[in-house]
């Protein structure tokens, strides 16, 4: 085959939110070289599309320790709690320097931040941007810091593909396959010294999801196949208040947020009764996990296909003033907020596990960090704790950064290859992965939203563990990792298909082992928390291509 292209740099960071945005940004200030590899444009992935906000203990009267009370909670257990530590002492400063990168926070007539409530918060501690735009605002901020700076080079619309490492096992750069630019078309190898992982998370395992189409769980496939652990893949968090477009609407779906409850929307039946009154003492504001489980019992127990978010006392002004993105996008499906009650129904949000790390950043693999969505750090345990998967991109972003250039003054980074006409060659072999076509993507949607969705059980989950082997079984293709040949390369949406069947299948079998409900993984058939047998992580970890 024809030779691919090869490129070198310091570091590669894969992602272009958050996350993969700051550790770019403070790299580059301290002078390394940096290459940020996106698959689509820069401002695609998840973080564009958060609305509530970014929690952090700003306003008066709150406190770091609140704010871990609160996240520890959420977490049911699982938290880490130096991690949350971490994540909340760290994070008001983290912000005020995101503030300082040019992202702009909604304000009060004094310049104060405005600061809304979320569930779980006991506090107003959500900061926001554009009324429900924070996301959107932060993306905007960190894109423009990034495109100002002429020393970050850029690869959009390129895949991840596998790492590279080096004789020792350590990190040595990647493989990525790019979609049309010029020189570097087709797959090529990027040599490094550090690989960030910062690729977002894995909604599109399932049929409907907040997520948008380019969450297809690639960091996470990316570190098992290089033989990283993973870790807490079984709690995935289903947003409560998604808008609910019929029975058969697949793939990704506008989100109501949280915000909405936190001004005092209501959550109800067909009946306008507040099913949430009485089940917990926050009622709508409850942490996610309840809310989402009182929707699906007052669903089985009505017999309705969604419940009702009722914000209409909001009054017109509010809605455009505070939630001008969600009003608009209820409106271009037909529904208007300001005179009628929203229909809403649970579907797939975030992924509270991933590759699993320790406070710095650091996988299991030498060399490879990964941060934000795709990262397990252990700040959410079972059930992340509203708007605070920004806060951890931002903070965790930045230990990752610190602790590279520690270790490059130290001389302690790995020495960077130089690029090679054959980037396979001083690396470990070329390996063939079985490869599934782009079509079994609805396929491997459907099963896990059948059988590992917000309802779990033993039998629901043994179904869809069974139809994922089934699908490999029925596309027995192979495709070679680390290759470089242009000609045979496999097609991105083959890639995608496969990653999702890899991260699908280490979900499920993470779901069907952990026989009790906690946080976000509700079981039907152990329906109580077991803090005897289960007050623990599963890990997982895939050795010779196999799990
Ligand atoms: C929301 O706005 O409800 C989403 C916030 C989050 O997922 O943290």
């Amino acid at each position: 085959p024809a030779p691919g292209w090869t490129a070198a740099t310091d570091v590669v960071v894969v992602g272009s939110g958050v996350a993969g945005l700051t550790t770019a940004l403070r790299l580059r200030a301290a002078g390394l070289k940096v290459l940020v590899v996106t698959k689509a444009m820069l401002d695609d992935g998840s973080t564009r599309w958060a609305q509530g906000g970014i929690a952090a203990a700003l306003g008066e009267g709150d406190t770091p320790e609140q704010h871990l009370a609160d996240t520890l909670v959420a977490g049911a257990g699982l938290c880490d709690e130096e991690a949350v530590r971490i994540l909340v002492t760290e994070g008001p400063a983290a912000v005020r320097r995101l503030i300082a990168t040019g992202a702009a926070f909604d304000q009060d007539a004094e310049g104060e931040i405005l600061l809304t409530r979320e569930g779980g918060h006991h506090r107003r501690r959500i900061a926001h941007a554009g009324g429900d735009a924070t996301g959107a605002e932060i993306s905007r901020a960190l894109v423009e810091a990034i495109r100002a700076d002429d020393g970050v080079e850029l690869i959009e619309h390129a895949l991840v593909l596998d790492l590279l490492t080096d004789a020792e096992g350590r990190t040595a750069g990647l493989t990525l396959h790019v979609m049309g630019e010029g020189q570097r078309d087709g797959v090529g190898a990027v040599h490094a010294r550090a690989v960030v992982l910062a690729t977002g998370g894995m909604g599109q395992v399932f049929s409907a999801t907040t997520n948008p189409p380019v969450s297809t769980g690639d960091g996470v496939a990316l570190a098992l196949r290089a033989g990283a652990e993973v870790t807490d893949l079984e709690f995935v968090q289903f947003h409560p208040t998604v808008l609910w477009l019929g029975p058969d609407a697949e793939g990704q779906q506008p989100l109501i947020s949280e915000a909405v409850r936190g001004e005092g929307a209501h959550l109800v039946d067909a009946d306008g009764v507040r099913f949430m009154v009485g089940r917990h003492e926050l009622a709508e504001l409850a942490p996610r996990d309840i809310v989402a489980k009182g929707i699906m019992r007052r669903m089985a127990e009505t017999g309705a296909e969604h419940m009702y978010l009722d914000g209409r006392h909001f009054g017109a002004a509010m809605w455009e003033e505070r939630f001008p993105t969600i009003l608009a996008s209820c409106r271009s499906h037909g529904i208007d907020p300001v005179t009628e009650p929203i229909p809403v129904a649970p579907a797939a949000h975030y992924a509270s596990g991933g590759v699993r790390t320790d406070q710095h950043g650091h996988t299991s693999v030498s060399g490879l960090y990964a941060c934000g969505e795709v990262a397990c750090t252990g700040v959410h345990g079972a059930n992340r704790l509203a708007s605070n998967s920004l806060l951890e991109g931002l903070v965790f972003a930045e230990r990752i950064a610190a602790d590279i250039l520690d270790r490059d003054a130290a001389g302690k980074l790995t020495p960077r290859h130089e690029p090679h006409p054959s980037p396979s060659t001083p690396d470990r072999e070329v390996r063939r992965v079985p490869l599934l076509a782009s079509e079994a993507r609805a396929d491997i949607q459907r099963l896990m939203s059948r059988g590992v969705g917000v309802l779990r059980s033993a039998a629901s989950m043994a179904e869809a563990v069974g139809g994922l082997a089934a699908l490999a079984a029925d596309h027995p293709g192979t495709g070679r990792l680390n290759s470089t040949g242009k000609g045979e390369s496999p097609q991105v949406e083959t890639w995608e298909a496969t990653n999702l069947h890899l991260v699908a299948t280490a979900l499920a079998a993470a779901a069907l082992l952990r026989e009790e409900t906690r946080g976000c993984h509700w079981r039907e058939d152990f329906p109580d928390r077991d803090d005897v047998r289960w007050n623990t992580h599963l890990i997982s970890r895939q050795h010779d291509g196999v799990l």
